[in-house]
């Protein structure tokens, strides 16, 4: 299906409409669902491809020269990956590490804040997700989130500072003095990964 027919078929059917992953999977057939596969696809891809190259450096250079991936190569794979899917996939937290490209706007700090209820409910955190029609001033858009599931060698950088080697401690003081990324503990929600597709063209 085209992505006009798919936002055609999104407008009749689902103007404005939340609906929840969970429920979606029980009729997981319609243009919902093939969007939902596609955010899923492009989530996993990213998290994996980062994941790959954090444990790479790691295991070449340890931890200090690994903050490179998660300041250079993470941004880098973020913008590949948006623009093979015509969105916008990135990754944001409510305590974030740099502000101008983690933070996570109005939407996914509402989910953000559902997540930690859900989980609060009992919820298993590696399988946290919602997908949404949310319309903005800017126009309708497919938006899906991700919890992103701390592991251990996240928290070599994200965890509580007082656990961190000197080197990593001084080097993130340096480059983010206001660093509020940090006290996860494997296990933790670190944040999410944010897919974002736009349903309609803006008129002219
Ligand atoms: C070697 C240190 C290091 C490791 C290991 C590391 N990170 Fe990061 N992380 C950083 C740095 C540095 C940034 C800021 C990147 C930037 O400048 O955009 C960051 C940013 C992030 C962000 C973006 C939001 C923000 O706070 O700016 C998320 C989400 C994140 N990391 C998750 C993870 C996850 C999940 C793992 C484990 C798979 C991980 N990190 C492992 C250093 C690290």
């Amino acid at each position: 299906m085209t992505p006009r027919r798919i936002a055609v078929a999104l407008l009749s059917a689902l103007a404005s409409s939340s609906v929840a992953v969970a429920a979606m999977a029980a009729s997981a057939t319609g243009p919902m669902a093939e969007l939902t596969d596609e955010a899923r696809t492009a989530v996993n891809e990213l998290h994996q491809q980062i994941a790959g190259e954090l444990a790479r450096e790691y295991a070449i250079s340890g931890t200090l020269r690994s903050i490179v991936v998660c300041k250079y190569t993470a941004p880098e794979l973020t913008s590949a990956l948006s623009r093979r899917y015509g969105a916008q996939v990135r990754r944001v937290t409510l305590r974030v590490r740099n502000p101008s490209l983690g933070t996570a706007d109005r939407w996914e700090q509402t989910q953000l804040l559902d997540f930690d209820r859900r989980v609060a409910r009992g919820e298993d955190l590696s399988s946290l997700e919602v997908a949404e029609v949310v319309d903005e001033p800017a126009g309708r858009y497919f938006r899906y989130l991700k919890a992103i599931v701390a592991g251990t060698l996240c928290v070599s950088c994200h965890g509580p500072v007082e656990s961190m080697t000197a080197a990593t401690r001084a080097r993130l003081a340096s480059e983010y003095p206001h660093d509020r990324a940090t006290g996860y503990r494997a296990g933790d929600m670190l944040g999410a990964i944010s897919f974002k597709k736009p349903l309609l063209e803006t008129p002219p």
